[in-house]
């Protein structure tokens, strides 16, 4: 990351870092009308800097929803056969609803949303209006930066021109994709490198012995929940979290059933992710 660029202080919005490596709440800004191009640019610059940005209070609509994701990108579609997010009743918006009914929730395992498919999102947008009363559902999310970063030397050479499979057959059923992906992939907006194997998508290393790449997996899906890498987010009605989903994992909470939680999600196209160095 540009260290002079971090050091300019907002104009614009209020940006407050969440954790040492993992978000920042965004204020001043009002997300049910367009944004003009200095709100639009600092909002862009704290995405790439903190990789999840969360809002508060902000009622949106479809409409604003969607507006808010094609700032960075045409809007994409879930690539999974058997989900347990739903369509919504606009085609852009997906329905992320689950109550007394719901027999599973969604994202429960950490993950990168679906890495199985050659071009994984470039960042997801879920907006919550009602929440658990008496809290639980929290979204919980790890920077692959930090992760990297604090892997050893030895580690980092060792995993450096590997190759994993992201299979979507296991979550989401027959006919969702499979893709392989480099271990150690490069931001193409910040620059920077970082672990990108997620424990619910990558299958196998591909390179080195079986038996070898599955115990470095099991090790590297163990790091990637240090707490020192990772922020809890608790949500009020109307919140939003927009995560870049290029270099954040994400593990979503399953402890308020019988109790509802409910909103919606947009998720941006993205590209096949580009192998460091
Ligand atoms: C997800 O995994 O995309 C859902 C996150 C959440 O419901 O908090």
């Amino acid at each position: 990351m540009d260290d002079q660029s971090t050091k300019t202080p907002y104009r614009s919005l209020s940006v407050k870092k969440c954790s040492p490596h993992v978000g920042a709440e965004i204020g001043n800004i009002d997300l049910t009308r367009p944004l003009n191009d200095l709100e639009l640019s600092e909002l862009k610059r704290a995405f790439t800097e903190h990789g999840v940005l969360f809002f508060r209070n902000q009622k949106i609509s479809f409409d604003d929803h969607a507006r808010l994701g094609e700032y960075f990108g045409p809007l994409g579609s879930h690539v999974g056969k058997k989900t347990n997010s739903k369509p919504s009743d606009d085609p852009r918006i997906r329905l992320f609803h689950f109550d007394e009914k719901s027999e599973r929730i969604s994202g429960n395992v950490w993950h990168t949303d679906q890495s199985c498919a050659p071009h994984p999102p470039l960042g997801s947008i879920l907006y919550m209006h009602t929440i658990p009363p008496d809290g639980g559902g929290d979204t919980m999310f790890s920077s692959m930066y930090a992760a990297y970063d604090a892997l050893s030397d030895r580690m980092k050479d060792y995993l450096e021109g590997l190759t994993a499979m992201h299979d979507g057959v296991p979550t989401f059923g027959d006919g969702t994709p499979r893709a392989i992906h480099p271990v150690i992939v490069r931001h193409p907006e910040s620059g920077r490198k970082l672990l990108y194997v997620n424990e619910s998508f990558t299958t196998y290393m591909l390179g080195v012995p079986h038996h070898e790449g599955l115990g470095v997996l099991r090790m590297l899906y163990a790091h990637v929940q240090k707490p020192e890498f990772c922020f809890r987010f608790r949500w009020e009605p109307h919140s939003i979290a927009f995560w870049d989903n290029r270099c954040m994992q994400h593990y979503a909470t399953d402890d308020y059933w019988p109790n509802v939680r409910s909103g919606y999600r947009v998720q941006i196209e993205g590209v096949v992710p580009p192998k460091a160095p």
